[in-house]
């Protein structure tokens, strides 16, 4: 290997449960996982710089004096990242080569995009000498979702990949970024990702508005003479003082929230206890939630919850990540493991005429270099 050459772990994040409560303020349960991007960098002598993705067998090439938006997706994280540190920090960045590769599955729910920008943001830094702390990787890297992506996501994604730990789910108080970190202790059951290979052209636009549908709520209850700075902190008689205040819409989303939200609390006394089965009923309880009151589910992820309802060697399943598409998470008894993949992957063929994809994931570590 060229001794100028950086090589960037950057790992996809799970999340047990807690979903959809991270810009609203409150606790969620996220790991990172052994599926990681590899992002290989070195720095070049050239007058510009040269961006390959292995998935997509392509390659950019970027003038870092003169560049703009494209029209191809990916592309687009890249030239984010450049754009915020280049006209928005003013940083004077050297051309560097980068290869992107890795096992890390693109658009499964998983965060490949923030596992990509924390990942460049880490890689370039160190080509151009930044000092970019972890604090400011995860700033910049919100700042290119929100501004340059459109996603006005919260920090669980970013925080996850940078701070996550062999083993360890994390408490995450998205208020304030204190966290706990938990043993992923679950006995013989492992983790499941099912990827249901749709992503609904709704994801984006409607991510955002239900964040903006969250604020709403939150407004018109401060509107009272109530002070609360998130929605995860107004207590639920609360909330159900304004039933027919607000909209019917609006309401489902705050109790969701305010519900969502003491499923976490009790999900982690309930790892505490080491009562598995307790915690496997919250996450479908927490499905059952993002279905039907915070409708952010689709027809392909509701079929892999229900089919797993009555297979008593799967103690939870739920959709995990924004929705709309994306995979679902289950925790199943590894005895099991095998005969499930196969009888879920058929069914879902036969009902959807797409394929499953299927990832037995274990926790691991944060984004790592060298
Ligand atoms: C996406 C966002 C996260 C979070 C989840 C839903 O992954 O990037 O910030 O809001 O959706 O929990």
């Amino acid at each position: 290997m060229d001794k100028n050459m950086i090589v960037v772990e950057s790992p996809g994040r799970i999340n047990m449960i807690g979903e959809h409560i991270d810009y609203n303020g409150g606790f969620v349960m996220p790991a990172a996982i052994n599926k990681k991007l590899l992002i290989e960098m070195e720095p070049s002598v050239s007058d510009s710089s040269i961006i390959k993705s292995k998935l997509f067998d392509e390659s950019l090439e970027v003038s870092l004096k003169n560049f703009k938006r494209s029209e191809v997706s990916w592309h687009n994280f890249i030239l984010g990242v450049l754009d915020n540190l280049i006209n928005k920090k003013g940083f004077e960045l050297k051309n560097f080569r980068c290869v992107i590769g890795g096992d890390l599955p693109v658009g499964a729910g998983v965060s490949s995009s923030s596992a990509l920008i924390c990942g460049l943001l880490k890689g370039i830094s160190s080509i151009s000498n930044l000092n970019l702390s972890n604090e400011d990787i995860i700033k910049i890297a919100r700042e290119v979702e929100h501004e340059y992506i459109g996603v006005k996501g919260g920090v669980m994604d970013q925080f996850t990949i940078i701070n996550g730990k062999q083993n360890k789910l994390i408490l995450l108080d998205c208020r304030d970024r204190t966290h706990k970190y938990i043993d992923a202790d679950f006995n013989h059951y492992q983790i499941l990702l099912l990827n249901t290979n749709v992503k609904h052209n709704l994801s984006e636009t409607s991510y955002n508005e239900r964040v903006f549908e969250c604020r709403k709520a939150l407004e018109i209850i401060n509107g009272e003479d109530n002070q609360y700075r998130f929605l995860t902190e107004v207590p639920l008689d609360v909330l159900q003082k304004f039933k027919n205040i607000l909209d019917k819409k609006i309401f489902n989303r705050a109790l969701f929230v305010i519900q969502e939200q003491e499923r976490v609390l009790r999900a982690y006394n309930k790892l505490l206890e080491k009562d598995i089965y307790s915690f496997g009923e919250l996450m479908y309880k927490s499905h059952d939630g993002l279905r039907n009151l915070y409708e952010v589910s689709c027809d392909e992820l509701d079929f892999l919850v229900d089919f797993s309802m009555d297979k008593e060697y799967v103690v939870g399943s739920r959709m995990m990540g924004g929705g709309f598409g994306g995979c679902v998470i289950n925790l199943i008894d590894s005895g099991f493991m095998k005969e499930y993949i196969s009888k879920i992957s058929g069914l879902y063929r036969k009902k959807f005429s797409l394929d499953l994809s299927s990832d037995i994931v274990s926790i691991s570590k944060g984004l790592s270099y060298g």
